[in-house]
């Protein structure tokens, strides 16, 4: 190689190298804009409340984090159609009156409408849920305390001890859980829809850490840009998972989804592999390679499959499905994280089919059951 042809390589290596970390700097799903957005220093402007309130939500003075609104009340819309804070830019999970956007009728998680107009349709965060008082599958934990996690979300902590536990209530008995107040998340570069957020710095998926045995995993992860607010099979959420014998938490199960929801529901999953037969349905386990299985091909958004821990993480989202390549059924492939409008926070109208214009969800992976 001459050594002119050398520098331009070298040049144009440069460039591409600026192009890229330009781009990327520009492009941060971390928050933006003027920090008044967001905060307010004394919680007072004209002598008034400067903050934002779900409808109905106790007026509790000065928040965490010169916060001007608590989680609930950044992330509600008070009608049906804003998916998006149009001041704040925060993701909505909570509109007041029917969410009618997308097919999830929510963002990826769902909406917690839903819950209101019916107990089972999600996780109770506004009042106690008249049938549960304790999360299903619950491996009976001891010693965590008054109104614990794995017994309700309304309700405040109190009595474990513990600083970054005691007082956690609705979103934060799941999100931010290991850390006392709300403590820099939201400040923390998470990428735009295509980085692999896998670690404490990148605030985990979704801000989703874990505690106790758990403490310094969270879940793991690729996350859509607009929270699947629009939706393909090459524009979605990626999620890891990890096929293991048995076990809950992400102590047992590494930083997988199903880690995160058996942390509660441990009891659906820890025999799973170890009890000959295993009688629930498997989460965490690899599609087979043959038979009905083979023919899921196209990932479809509906009904996510998680990826192990071989998968292209550095190449974003893919469009591919394949028992080859280890992705698996597990908890999200059937229900929704917050609630949705189906019993079970199911993805799809489970109990209503085959009635008319109800979807079979089940036939995604099984496909030759319809
Ligand atoms: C769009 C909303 C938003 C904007 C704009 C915003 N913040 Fe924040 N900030 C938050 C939220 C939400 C938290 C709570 C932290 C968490 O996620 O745990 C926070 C936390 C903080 C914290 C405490 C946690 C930490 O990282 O130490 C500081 C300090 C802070 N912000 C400073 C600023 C400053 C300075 C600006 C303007 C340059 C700003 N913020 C703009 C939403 C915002
Ligand atoms: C001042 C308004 C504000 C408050 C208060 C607030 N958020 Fe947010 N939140 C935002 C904004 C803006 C974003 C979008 C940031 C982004 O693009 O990553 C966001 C994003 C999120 C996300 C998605 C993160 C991601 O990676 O996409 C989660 C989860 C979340 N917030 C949870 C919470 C929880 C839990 C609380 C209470 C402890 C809270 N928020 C309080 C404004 C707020
Ligand atoms: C039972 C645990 C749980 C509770 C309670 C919970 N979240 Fe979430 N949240 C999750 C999980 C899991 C995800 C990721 C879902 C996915 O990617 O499919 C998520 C996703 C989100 C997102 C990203 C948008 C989306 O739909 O993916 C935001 C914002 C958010 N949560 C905010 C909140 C706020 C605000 C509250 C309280 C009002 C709350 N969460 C309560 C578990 C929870
Ligand atoms: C922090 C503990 C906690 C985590 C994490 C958690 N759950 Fe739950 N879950 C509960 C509790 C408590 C209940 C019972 C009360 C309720 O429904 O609000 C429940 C109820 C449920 C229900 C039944 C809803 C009903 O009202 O009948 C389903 C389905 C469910 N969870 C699925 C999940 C999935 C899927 C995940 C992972 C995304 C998950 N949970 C994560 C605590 C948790
Ligand atoms: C193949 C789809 C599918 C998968 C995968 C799945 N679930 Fe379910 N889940 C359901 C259905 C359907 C129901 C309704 C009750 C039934 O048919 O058993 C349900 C019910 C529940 C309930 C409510 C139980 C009650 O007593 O009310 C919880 C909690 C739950 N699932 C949590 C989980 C967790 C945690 C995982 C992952 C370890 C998971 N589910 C994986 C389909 C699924
Ligand atoms: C994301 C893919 C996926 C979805 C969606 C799914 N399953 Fe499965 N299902 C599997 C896998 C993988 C197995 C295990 C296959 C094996 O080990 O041979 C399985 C096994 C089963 C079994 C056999 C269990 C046994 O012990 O033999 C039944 C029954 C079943 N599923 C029913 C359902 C129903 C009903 C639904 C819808 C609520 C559903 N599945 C949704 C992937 C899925």
């Amino acid at each position: 190689m001459t050594s002119k042809v050398r520098k331009t390589i070298i040049i144009i290596s440069l460039v591409a190298l600026l192009t890229v970390v330009l781009t990327y700097g520009i492009a941060d799903a971390k928050v933006t804009g003027p920090c008044s957005n967001c905060h307010t220093m004394h919680n007072s402007q004209q002598g008034a409340h400067m903050q934002y309130l779900a409808p109905g939500e106790e007026d509790i003075g000065p928040k965490g984090a010169l916060l001007r609104g608590t989680c609930l009340g950044c992330h509600t819309a008070t009608d049906g159609s804003t998916w998006k804070s149009s001041i704040t830019g925060a993701p909505i999970v909570f509109n007041t009156s029917e969410p009618v956007f997308n097919e999830a009728k929510g963002l990826a998680a769902g909406n917690f409408y839903w819950v209101q107009t019916e107990d089972t349709k999600g996780h109770n965060i506004f009042s106690q849920d008249s049938k549960l008082s304790v999360a299903p599958g619950d491996m009976g934990f001891s010693g965590c305390g008054t109104n614990n996690c794995h017994t309700n979300f309304h309700l405040a902590v109190s009595g474990t001890g513990n600083p970054a536990l005691d007082g956690k209530q609705g979103c934060t008995k799941c999100h931010m859980v290991n850390t006392v107040g709300p403590k820099g998340f939201h400040h923390k570069d998470d990428g735009t829809g295509t980085k692999y957020v896998d670690t404490a710095e990148k605030g985990w998926y979704r801000f989703l850490e874990g505690h106790m045995s758990g403490s310094g995993h969270g879940v793991a992860g690729i996350e859509d840009d607009d929270w699947q607010y629009t939706y393909s099979s090459t524009d979605h959420n990626e999620y890891l998972g990890s096929q293991v014998s048995g076990g809950y938490g992400f102590g047992g199960l590494g930083n997988t989804m199903t880690a995160y929801c058996t942390g509660c529901h441990g009891v659906f999953h820890d025999n799973q592999g170890t009890a000959s037969p295993w009688l629930r349905h498997p989460s965490d386990k690899i599609l087979p390679t043959s038979g009905e299985y083979a023919a899921y091909t196209t990932y479809d958004p509906l009904v996510p499959v998680a990826r192990p821990s071989s998968f292209d993480w550095e190449g974003g989202p893919s469009s591919m499905v394949s028992g080859t390549h280890g992705d698996m059924v597990m908890c999200l492939s059937c229900h929704r994280a917050h609630a949705s409008p189906y019993f079970k926070m199911m993805r799809w109208d489970y109990r209503g089919w085959p009635g008319s214009g109800a979807t079979n969800g089940c036939n995604v992976c099984h496909t030759s059951k319809n």
